[in-house]
């Protein structure tokens, strides 16, 4: 690493932000997003653009902290910060022109204790609000894709 991109590394570690609680430093990178941006134009077209993004991510974890499957792991947790990264994460993969600032998926849910079974359910609550957002299959599945692998850095037990 040279002084210059050492310099600059350190102006990206995150600063708490109004509403959320801080978190360990870390240095921001998109490669923090778990998967290459889509390349197709069409799927934020498909997801009603980031309006469009925005709404699913909010009805994702809306139902997620009710669902009696999966709620109580979001007990305690800053859920102010997961709405905004989650909404970043899905927006910089589906090529809407966002930056994601937030941490890598295996350090994010590292503490979470989180088994098969919960990645099954968060993905059928993702489908759902997908579905209520009128996106279209192929565009769903598409998202469904780049999110798949992360399961290995998400499922600790
Ligand atoms: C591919 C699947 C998943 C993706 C893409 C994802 C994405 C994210 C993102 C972007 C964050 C915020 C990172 C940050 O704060 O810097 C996060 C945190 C979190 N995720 Fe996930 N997640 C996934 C699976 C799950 C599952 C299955 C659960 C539980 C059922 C879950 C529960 C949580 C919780 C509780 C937090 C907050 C942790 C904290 O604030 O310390 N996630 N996730």
């Amino acid at each position: 690493m040279t002084m210059l991109s050492f310099l600059v590394a350190l102006l990206q570690v995150t600063p708490a932000l109004a509403g959320e609680d801080p978190v360990a430093p870390y240095i921001m990178r998109d490669t923090h997003a778990g998967a290459r941006p889509a390349r197709e134009t069409v799927l934020l077209e498909a997801f009603h653009g980031r309006a469009g993004i925005d709404r699913v991510v909010d009805d994702l974890v809306t139902t997620s902290q009710a669902d009696p499957r999966i709620g109580d792991i979001f007990k305690g947790q800053d859920m102010v910060r997961l709405r905004r990264t989650l909404k970043e994460q899905f927006c910089y993969l589906l090529a809407g022109g966002c930056s994601y600032s937030g941490r890598d998926m295996a350090t994010a849910h590292k503490d979470l204790g989180i088994q098969a079974k919960d990645m099954n359910a968060l993905v059928e609550n993702l489908q759902a609000a997908m579905t209520r957002e009128h996106v279209a299959f192929r565009a769903q599945n598409a998202l469904l894709a780049k999110l798949a692998p992360m399961k290995r850095d998400v499922v600790t037990r």
